[in-house]
């Protein structure tokens, strides 16, 4: 089997400057290991992203936090993602949970930026994961199952290899609160025999899946010793830049 290349995604949701960004960039641009051995995203407001993306090096990927799935249109505050792969954007996240409870996206707009993200050479990161009450109510699985399962309808073997997949329960999420890595584990193998049912094994064993929620320097070794943990995507952890280089020091050393 192929080795997975582990990713270490960083989601810095609505947060820093303009200024804020470039001296981050700076500061990491050129201590990140090689993109064949870790692959290193920051996830930014678009706003800046033009100016990062003039700066990035080789090594390090710059992507949105959002899109929208139309091509163009009369959609008053939204990107399409012909002006992101305009701008030099390679990656976008889509689904996160506070844009699904937030901003109303649902499985069926996950699908359709899926495709479109696909469509216009963009690598898409796309996030499910369980509240609270699903998790203690052991539901688990079950419920990202149907997210993959609607995520991933009509997307071809050849996208779902591109595709990357962030597995974060929103209990986890900012509450400092870090599913166990077993438990972590335990729902990223049950994804990836969800992408087998679709895919077959084989595939399956090539996309990558992330665990993120409060993912730190502290405890990405534990997390990254797991089997099926294949990376981690990270809000709080990821604005700071030792820390954010120290997470992608332990995925290369995984
Ligand atoms: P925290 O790492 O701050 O918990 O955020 C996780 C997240 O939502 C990343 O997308």
């Amino acid at each position: 089997m192929k080795k997975r290349v582990p990713v270490i995604a960083g989601n810095w949701k609505m947060f820093k400057t303009r200024d804020d960004a470039l001296s981050f960039i700076y500061q990491v641009n050129t201590k990140v290991p090689a993109k064949e051995k870790v692959e290193t995203i920051l996830f930014v407001s678009p706003i800046y992203l033009r100016t990062l993306v003039k700066r990035q090096e080789d090594d390090l990927r710059l992507g949105a936090q959002n899109m929208h799935f139309a091509e163009e249109g009369a959609y008053t505050g939204e990107v399409s993602a012909n002006q992101l792969t305009n701008i030099g954007t390679t990656h976008i996240l889509i689904g996160h949970s506070e844009r699904r409870q937030y901003f109303a996206e649902t499985d069926e707009t996950v699908n359709l930026k899926i495709k479109t993200a696909h469509k216009h050479g963009l690598i898409p990161t796309v996030c499910v994961g369980e509240s609270l009450e699903i998790r203690e109510a052991g539901k688990t699985n079950e419920v990202v199952k149907v997210q993959i399962v609607k995520a991933f309808d009509g997307i071809s073997k050849e996208d779902a290899l591109k595709t990357i997949v962030a597995y974060e329960p929103i209990w986890a999420i900012g509450t400092g609160r870090t599913a166990t890595p077993q438990d972590a584990n335990d729902t990223i193998k049950s994804i990836r025999a969800d992408l087998a049912e679709l895919y077959g094994q084989k595939v399956a064993d090539q996309i990558r899946i992330l665990y993120g929620g409060s993912v730190n320097p502290k405890n990405i070794k534990d997390l990254l010793a797991e089997s099926d943990i294949d990376g981690a995507l990270v809000g709080g952890a990821s604005l700071d830049p030792q820390s954010y280089l120290q997470l992608v020091e332990a995925a290369n050393n995984k």
